[in-house]
């Protein structure tokens, strides 16, 4: 696509508009998205209104700019997340509804866990995630079950760089991590206790292809100190029920 003077392409610009919406900024003016973009004023407004005139954004009557369903629609009917997350639904409701604690479904997406679904109980506990929210990989129990079953590149790729602490529980030793993995594998599920919340205990298992590769996690977050079988058992039965859904045709 043609570039601009400063050497950017329109979709490099119309990206960084859209990347400054995030899970906590929802709302935005044209002059702060313009700011986060790296983008001139006048550019800014000009790329802002014809998004907004193709309903990709919208504009409030105070001139606020939000994401637009349209944007949504588009992104969502036709990908891939929403086949898994359809296909996950009725197995997470049963381990929800058993163990009455948060059930999530992530997807590994660009070296990271991108959670595509959350089903919580109004008694549950702590828990950070949300739709469309990321977490690190060596750090969440989704994000160990989809390293520990992923290709062994992504293994050496995300151990070769820093291990961010997002608790004081979170290990960020390499060999550690290794450690970890080896675990995951050897009992088909990972236990994360404390290491995204000091309050709570991560566990979770892979749903995986033909070949053995994990396409997607389910999981479930417990207080701390809850003993962690009942929502291992469920979620086994659960992820081999959504693989066997994933395997016949759509
Ligand atoms: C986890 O997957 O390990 C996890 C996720 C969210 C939390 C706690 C643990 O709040």
């Amino acid at each position: 696509m043609a570039n601009s003077s400063s050497g950017d392409s329109v979709t490099d610009r119309l990206v960084r508009v859209l990347e400054t919406f995030t899970p906590t900024r929802t709302v935005q003016t044209a002059a702060e998205i313009g700011r986060r973009a790296g983008l001139p004023p006048s550019t800014a407004h000009r790329i802002v209104g014809d998004l907004v005139d193709a309903g990709l954004l919208d504009r409030d009557l105070e001139g606020r700019i939000s994401v637009g369903l349209r944007l949504w629609e588009l992104a969502t009917r036709s990908s891939l997340a929403l086949r898994v997350r359809q296909a996950a639904l009725p197995a997470m409701e049963r381990v929800q509804a058993r163990v009455r604690e948060h059930t999530q479904l992530a997807i590994l997406e660009q070296d990271e866990a991108l959670f595509l679904e959350r089903l919580s109980d109004p008694d549950a506990g702590a828990n950070i995630t949300r739709i469309a929210g990321r977490l690190p990989l060596h750090a969440s129990s989704s994000g160990l079950a989809l390293l520990a079953f992923g290709e062994p590149a992504l293994q050496e790729r995300v151990l070769a760089r820093p291990l961010r602490r997002v608790s004081a529980s979170t290990p960020t030793d390499p060999a550690a991590v290794r450690r970890k993995l080896a675990e995951v594998r050897r009992l088909g599920h990972a236990i994360a206790p404390g290491y995204i919340e000091e309050v709570s205990t991560g566990v979770a298992v892979p749903v995986r292809d033909h070949a053995g590769r994990a396409t997607a996690a389910l999981s479930v977050v417990l207080p701390r100190d809850t003993a962690p079988a009942l929502a291992l058992e469920e979620l086994h039965r659960a992820a081999h029920e959504v693989e066997r859904a994933l395997r016949s045709p759509a």
